[in-house]
């Protein structure tokens, strides 16, 4: 593929991380597809609006679009301030129906990249709770796993954890029958306009101290990159990864006391 211009589907292209995803490969010379529930005017070669609440949009999406495709860059989300049963079917339910969706789609040596969350860290302590999720392929049934979690716990923490576990599940299947990628990158607090909505559901204080220890938060310049490395052939050998964006935050958490300079 080199510098020839690649085909891109990018799900959440109307705002932040997403638009200026779709932005990037555009003005690159891809040929970009830009996807939201919103209409909008990204930059890219075609839109197209779908809900990613309506399976039936969905699927008819991936109808429409046809093959030929090298990557998937799937950005679309909601914040925990959405009904739960959203913040699942957006973030997790719709992820997977794109991916899977796509892999037929997408051409041997093709990607998919989904955007989680560094809020979806702790998915490997989570894995039982996890599987019966993971076992809901459509809204009636992620809503009837919801019915029977613990309300306190974040939904939007779930939504993420469960991208990142599937992403590493349908790695090497993907792989093998289809040749193609999947790879999770995962951002700490961003400036986007979903970050008030954060503040909202996570607490201003736990951001700020967030700010504080890394420095700043993140801009869609520091999140774009990772996205266009892990979708590109020079990533030919990753796969099933889930990439830490977040100047460090989470290993400053879970390495233990930093090493004295
Ligand atoms: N900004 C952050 O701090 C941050 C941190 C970690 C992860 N993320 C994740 O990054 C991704 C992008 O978020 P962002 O910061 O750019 O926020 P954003 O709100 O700017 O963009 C989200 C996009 O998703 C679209 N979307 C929402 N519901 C949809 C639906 N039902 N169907 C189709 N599209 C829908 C929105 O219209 C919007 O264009 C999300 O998955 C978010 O969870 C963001």
């Amino acid at each position: 593929m080199g510098s020839e211009q690649r085909r891109i589907v990018v799900v959440g292209a109307g705002s932040g991380i997403g638009a200026a995803t779709a932005a990037h490969f555009h003005t690159r010379g891809d040929h970009v597809l830009a996807v939201d529930v919103r209409e909008n005017e990204t930059p890219a070669a075609e839109h197209r609006t779908c809900d990613l609440r309506d399976t039936a949009a969905v699927d008819a999406l991936l109808h429409d679009i046809g093959s030929g495709w090298d990557l998937l860059a799937h950005v679309a989300g909601v914040p925990g301030t959405a009904p739960p049963a959203d913040v699942l079917t957006i973030n997790y339910l719709g992820m997977r129906l794109m991916t899977e969706g796509m892999l037929p789609l997408l051409h041997p040596g093709g990607a998919v990249v989904a955007v989680a969350s560094t809020a979806g860290a702790g998915w490997a302590h989570r894995t039982e709770v996890l599987e019966g999720l993971l076992g809901a392929t459509d809204t009636a049934a992620v809503e009837s796993w919801l019915a029977t979690q613990d309300p306190s716990y974040p939904v939007y923490n779930t939504s993420k954890e469960a991208v990142i576990l599937y992403a590493k599940r349908l790695a090497a299947p993907a792989w093998t029958k289809y040749g193609v990628r999947i790879n999770t990158v995962s951002p700490g607090p961003t400036e986007t306009p979903i970050l008030a909505d954060f503040e909202q559901s996570m607490g201003v204080d736990v951001l700020d101290m967030v700010r504080s220890t890394v420095g700043r938060h993140a801009t869609v310049d520091d999140i774009v990159p990772i996205i266009d490395f892990l979708g590109s052939p020079a990533a030919r050998w990753v796969t099933g990864q889930d990439v830490w964006a977040d100047g460090g935050f989470v290993s400053s958490i879970l390495a233990g006391t930093p090493i004295d300079i």
